[in-house]
Formats: C-alpha cells, sequence, structure tokens
C-alpha cells in the first residue's frame, strides 16, 4: 500500500483497534465524561496508547508507578489496574481543579487505595520522593517544556530497569520540523536528545497516529 492514509483512515482504524482490542469500560468512560464535564482539555492518551502503557507496565512487573501529569486520571486508572496487589501509583498534578475531578474518578474507579495524587508542580513535588522505593515505570505526559527535569528525576527515582514512557513527541511532525520553535516542541527535543545523549537512558520513539491525530511516544530503558 503505497496510499497516505486520510485522517478519516486513521481514525476508523484507531475506532477499530480500539473496539477489538481495548474494548469500552464504563468506569473509563466516566472519568473522561466528568473530565469534559469539569471543562478540562481533551488531551488525555488514546484508549490504544493507554492500553499500550498498561501493558508495558505489566511486562516490566511494576509495582511502583510514576506518573507526571494526572489530568483526569484517565491513565492513572489504567495504570493502577495494571498493579500486582499491593502496588501504587504516585500521580503529580500541578492544578488542583484537575487533581479533585482525577481523585473521584480514580475512587469510582475503585483502585483509590492504590493512588497517591500529589498536588503541585514536578519540579517541586518530585524532590519529596528522594528516600522511598525505587519507581518501576515512569510516565511523563505533563509540561513539555519541563521534559528535560521529569527525564532527570525519573532516572534518580527509578533504577536499572525502569522504564520510562515520555508522551506526545511527535505533535503533528513538528519535532522534525526545523521551523518549529514553540516553547513545547523545544522541550520535546530537549527530552529526545537528552534520551539520546545522557548515559543512564536507552530509547527510542514510536510515532502514533489516533483519536488524538498523529503524535507519538518516547520509550526507555534506565540503565
Ligand atoms: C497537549 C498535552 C498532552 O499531554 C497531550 O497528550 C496532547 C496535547 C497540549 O498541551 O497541547
Ligand atoms: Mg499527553
Amino acid at each position: 500500500m503505497t496510499e497516505q492514509p486520510s485522517a478519516d483512515a486513521w481514525q476508523r482504524v484507531d475506532a477499530y483497534l480500539t473496539d477489538a482490542l481495548v474494548g469500552h469500560d464504563p468506569v473509563l468512560d466516566a472519568a473522561i465524561a466528568a473530565q469534559r464535564e469539569a471543562g478540562m482539555p481533551a488531551i488525555e492518551v488514546a484508549p490504544v496508547n493507554a492500553k499500550l502503557l498498561h501493558l508495558l507496565a505489566r511486562l516490566a512487573g511494576a509495582r511502583r508507578v510514576l506518573e507526571v501529569g494526572t489530568l483526569g486520571g484517565y491513565s492513572t486508572i489504567w495504570l493502577a489496574r495494571s498493579l500486582p496487589p499491593g502496588g501504587r501509583v504516585v500521580t503529580i498534578e500541578a492544578e488542583p481543579a484537575h487533581a479533585a475531578v482525577a481523585r473521584a474518578s480514580i475512587d469510582r474507579a475503585g483502585v483509590g487505595d492504590r493512588v497517591d495524587i500529589l498536588v503541585g508542580l514536578g519540579a517541586d513535588v518530585l524532590p519529596t520522593l528522594v528516600g522511598g522505593e525505587p519507581f518501576d515505570l515512569v510516565f511523563i505526559d505533563a509540561d513539555k517544556e519541563s521534559n528535560t527535569v521529569y527525564l532527570d528525576w525519573a532516572a534518580q527515582l527509578g533504577r536499572p530497569g525502569t522504564v520510562v514512557v515520555v508522551d506526545n513527541v511527535v505533535r503533528g511532525g513538528a519535532v522534525a520540523d526545523p521551523a518549529a520553535q514553540t516553547s513545547q516542541i523545544l522541550g520535546v527535543r530537549a527530552g529526545l536528545e537528552m534520551l539520546a545523549a545522557d548515559p543512564r537512558f536507552d530509547a527510542t520513539a514510536l510515532q502514533t497516529l489516533d483519536a488524538k491525530g498523529w503524535d507519538g511516544v518516547a520509550i526507555a530503558l534506565v540503565a
């Protein structure tokens, strides 16, 4: 096939894959609905992407998961559902109103006992986690300007073998467009360059074409 995918075609494929492999769950639908009702941005990960996170956590045997950027708790619920008994998700959210919506949705999903929501900027909250047990998986999905800060903390709060996932590393192709120079895209590029150059990481990235359009995820292992 040499045909380029139209938006219609990839949306159809995304819906097909979501129906076939992810399914629909009233609790997760309710979390999205609560987020929409609260007027929060519709920037949660697509269902196929959420399931990737969930499977990566299970593949890694993750007991302790760190998320930077809770939003309405959609990905948080998926991650919490990956945990073995006694596992924990620590998720950081800068916006108190978002954290309140997430708290209610996470509790309604029945995983509230496994999730700590820490309210504050990542740069302020992450240092307070020093001295705890290392995290087995870290998901970075917050202000893109701070990606290198979050990656540095992921390495510090992880251990050799910790899986690190960074959302939104393609941004409609802007990552490879020299004319794209917003603070967000500069942050994305700096994060990818850090993953390439910093000996604490070994990484790759995949483009994604899903309900949210053309974007991508970086996936790294802490050395
Ligand atoms: C934006 C942020 C995200 O984490 C995302 O997945 C999509 C968009 C944004 O800030 O525009
Ligand atoms: Mg994102």
